[in-house]
């Protein structure tokens, strides 16, 4: 198998930089399309034999030195009990929000086994699919990003629903970020069990706190989670987006990798989270659509900058746009393994 992802997680010497892209089973493949024109996404999500179908594709076609499963971070939060739905226009919507205590109440604290099989059934048979080849990622939503789904209902502009939580209800929240810190211990546990090789967890939207309340609301439930999972024994990977002004407290997370977006320079990232660490990232994914001159230049200038690291692995700063023309992304990974090469 090849485990230089696996080997760059543990900071270990590399024959070259590894990569791998955020959403990389997606809209942008014509061949997910294929799939997705017959099946609505969370159908293929709870569809065992055509999730992992769809989590192969991007490992076949681009060349990626990881899979990672293909799910949504919003599946565990439709098995605590909300409604789930996408729509095509705004994205995920869970029709009941979580606004008051006796709603938090009702909040189920799933069984992974029996309320999510699918997910540990798609992970065994990818297990098998990818002895020879790559090593697959787990996954789930970092409390916070979780919460805000559920207290917004959705995406949000302000986050207004969550922060008044917070600031006027902080048990009401503590008790959410609570039963989402045991959901999503159980839920990484299960996956790593059930094969997952190491894990993400995405913190899609912590960087749209003050550093203040991100260490005050976000920091400890996330340590909980991260020394935890760090029991089983695989890397854990932090990924938060919006990250720059609050990459001092993320360097307490405990995690083994922080995945960082594309609005910090990566050295400056790298100076802020200190030698030490290993990054992942952080490649803008609107860089895609560059000539790929340019595109490479760019590719070039995060390998060269993330040198002094005590890892690197190269990825975007944010997931794969849906319109990204799959050449430039071929042509981005071949640059990554070509000029990152160590010997
Ligand atoms: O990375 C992968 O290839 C694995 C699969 C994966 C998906 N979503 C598939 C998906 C992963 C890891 C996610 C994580 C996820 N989902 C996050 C965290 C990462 C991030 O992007 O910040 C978030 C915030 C979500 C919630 C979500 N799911 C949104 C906001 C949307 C709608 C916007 C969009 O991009 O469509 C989704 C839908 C979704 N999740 C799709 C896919 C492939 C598109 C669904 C489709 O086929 O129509």
């Amino acid at each position: 198998m090849n485990d230089t992802f696996l080997k760059a997680c543990r900071g270990e010497n590399l024959d070259y930089i590894p990569v791998w892209i955020m959403r990389q089973a997606g809209r942008y493949l014509p061949e997910y399309q294929a799939i997705r024109a017959n099946v609505d996404f969370l159908t293929l999500c709870k569809t065992p034999k055509l999730a992992a179908e769809v989590t192969l594709q991007p490992v076949d076609i681009l060349g990626v030195d990881a899979a990672i499963l293909f799910s949504d971070i919003l599946v565990p939060v439709e098995s605590m009990g909300m409604r789930l739905e996408f729509s095509d226009k705004e994205g995920p919507v869970l029709s009941e929000p979580v606004r008051s205590k006796s709603a938090v109440e009702k909040l189920i604290i799933p069984d992974i086994e029996v309320d999510l099989p699918f997910i540990l059934e798609t992970i065994s048979i990818l297990r098998k699919e990818l002895e020879n080849k790559v090593p697959l990622i787990g996954f789930s939503g970092a409390p916070f990003t979780l919460a805000t789904y559920m207290i917004e209902g959705g995406t949000s502009k302000n986050f207004l629903n969550t922060k008044k939580m917070m600031f006027q209800h902080s048990g009401v929240f503590d008790y959410l970020m609570e039963k989402l810190t045991v959901t999503i211990t159980s839920y990484l546990s299960a996956q790593i069990k059930a094969g997952a090789q190491a894990v993400q967890i995405f913190d899609t939207w912590a960087g749209i706190l003050a550093p203040f309340d991100y260490k005050k609301f976000v920091l400890p439930y996330l340590k909980k989670t991260i020394s935890d999972i760090k029991k089983e024994g695989v890397p854990i990977i932090y990924f938060v987006n919006n990250c720059a002004g609050i990459l001092q407290e993320v360097k307490k997370s405990g995690a083994d990798v922080i995945g960082i977006d594309w609005r910090i320079d990566i050295s400056d990232a790298i100076k802020k989270l200190g030698k030490k660490t290993v990054v992942q990232g952080n490649l803008d994914p609107c860089a895609l659509f560059m000539p790929k001159e340019k595109l490479e230049d760019r590719v070039k200038d995060i390998l060269w900058k993330a040198e002094v690291a005590n890892g690197h692995i190269f990825n975007l700063g944010h997931g794969i746009l849906p319109q990204t023309p799959v050449e430039n992304v071929i042509a981005m990974v071949e640059a990554v393994h070509y000029y990152g090469r160590k010997s």
